[in-house]
């Protein structure tokens, strides 16, 4: 034991007197040359740290001799060496970081005329397209487009509009029911008498949106659909500028080369009532699937408003006429553009939605 004792006291005064010898013996200038061969060496500002550590930092060589020094000679001798080392590490690492900054630059630069990765953009649907396209053709004509509600009253979606008791869509088998009194509108009609009651005449507007019934889907029926409904009142208003204007509008969503055609039909709200009939635009009445042959398409409903519904507003029936027309915009958008199957305008699959 004591011996060890003895042992470590040795290795001290070793340790101690190797210190002194270190500085004594220390070669400024040797030193100074070993230092800026290795910072003319070093690649990156790492190596330039790993430098400054080495030769200036708290266990280096230099500031341990700074720490023994006593005379001023010496001192200001070893203080004018650290400032040539540190001015030397910090052009070095002056001159990596530019290099390196300069290298980045080059390597990672990015070339704003590349051209990018393309982003799918979507647009809007075909229902939306043609109910802007209609609305269009309506304000061209002077008409105002006016909203309509979805949830309406069985006394504005039936009474009003003069539907029988006992009329089949009254029925909940028919129609949805929210309570007794309240469906979800099953046609835009009821918008004609909201309007007529809102403003007295004259009227020329139309009415775009959503309707409700409960059918189970196929390809031509789906629960809820869109329809445009139109209403005109005047003075002097006939049949002939009912036909002239769903003529019009016809040519206009299916090409003016279209003929048009009008057979009786019945509707409570109107009389007489018609349905419009357009020349197919696929084969050009030649007849094809799109037709079912015939070289005709049915498009929709329309009439005379029946004299009952002004009454129902406080409209003079004696001095007004009108007209109105509901027409189904999916029908219109599968029959245009050949779709087969109506459900698909519901589906929105892109694959098919991007073709419009
Ligand atoms: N409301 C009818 C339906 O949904 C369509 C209709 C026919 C509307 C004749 C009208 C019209 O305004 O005059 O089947």
């Amino acid at each position: 034991m004591q011996r060890e004792v003895r042992e470590f006291v040795a290795t001290c005064h070793l340790a101690k007197g190797a210190l002194v010898t270190s500085l004594t013996l220390m070669d400024p200038q040797a030193l100074e040359n070993d230092a800026r061969a290795a910072v003319a060496d070093a690649s990156s500002t790492d190596d330039v740290e790993r430098i400054r550590v080495e030769y200036l930092g708290r266990k280096s060589q230099l500031k341990l001799a700074l720490r023994e020094v006593r005379d001023r000679e010496t001192g200001m001798a070893l203080n004018a060496l650290r400032e040539r080392l540190a001015a030397a590490i910090d052009g070095r690492e002056g001159e990596l970081a530019r290099a390196e900054i300069d290298r980045r630059l080059t390597e990672e630069r990015v070339d704003v005329t590349m051209p990018g990765s393309p982003v799918r953009r979507g647009h809007l649907h075909l229902i939306t397209q043609i109910r802007r396209e209609v609305e269009d053709i309506f304000l061209g004509l002077g008409y105002t487009v006016v909203d309509g509600r979805e949830v309406e009253t069985t006394r504005y979606n039936f009474d009003a509009l003069n539907f029988p008791d006992g009329h089949p869509s009254r029925s909940p088998l028919q129609t949805l029911f929210l309570d007794d009194d309240t469906v979800l509108r099953t046609e835009t009609s009821p918008a004609q008498i909201r309007t007529m009651e809102a403003q007295g005449p004259p009227v020329y507007i139309v009415s775009l949106g959503r309707v409700y019934r409960r059918d189970t889907p196929d390809a031509t029926h789906t629960p809820t659909f869109h329809q445009v409904e139109g209403l005109v009142v005047d003075e002097g208003i006939t049949l002939a500028d009912l036909m002239g204007t769903l003529d019009y509008l016809l040519k206009a969503l299916f090409g003016e080369a279209r003929r048009t055609e009008f057979r009786t039909h019945h509707f409570p709200f109107t009389e007489p009532s018609i349905e419009a009939h357009v020349s197919c635009h696929m084969c050009d009445g030649s007849g094809c699937p799109v037709c079912r042959h015939s070289g005709w398409i049915e498009i929709g409903g329309a009439g005379m408003v029946d004299p009952k519904l002004f009454e129902f507003v406080g409209y003079d029936s004696d001095r007004y006429t009108g007209f109105a027309f509901g027409w189904g915009l999916e029908r219109i958008a599968v029959l245009r553009h050949g779709i087969p199957d109506l459900r698909e305008l519901w589906r929105n699959d892109p694959r098919l939605l991007s073709q419009f």
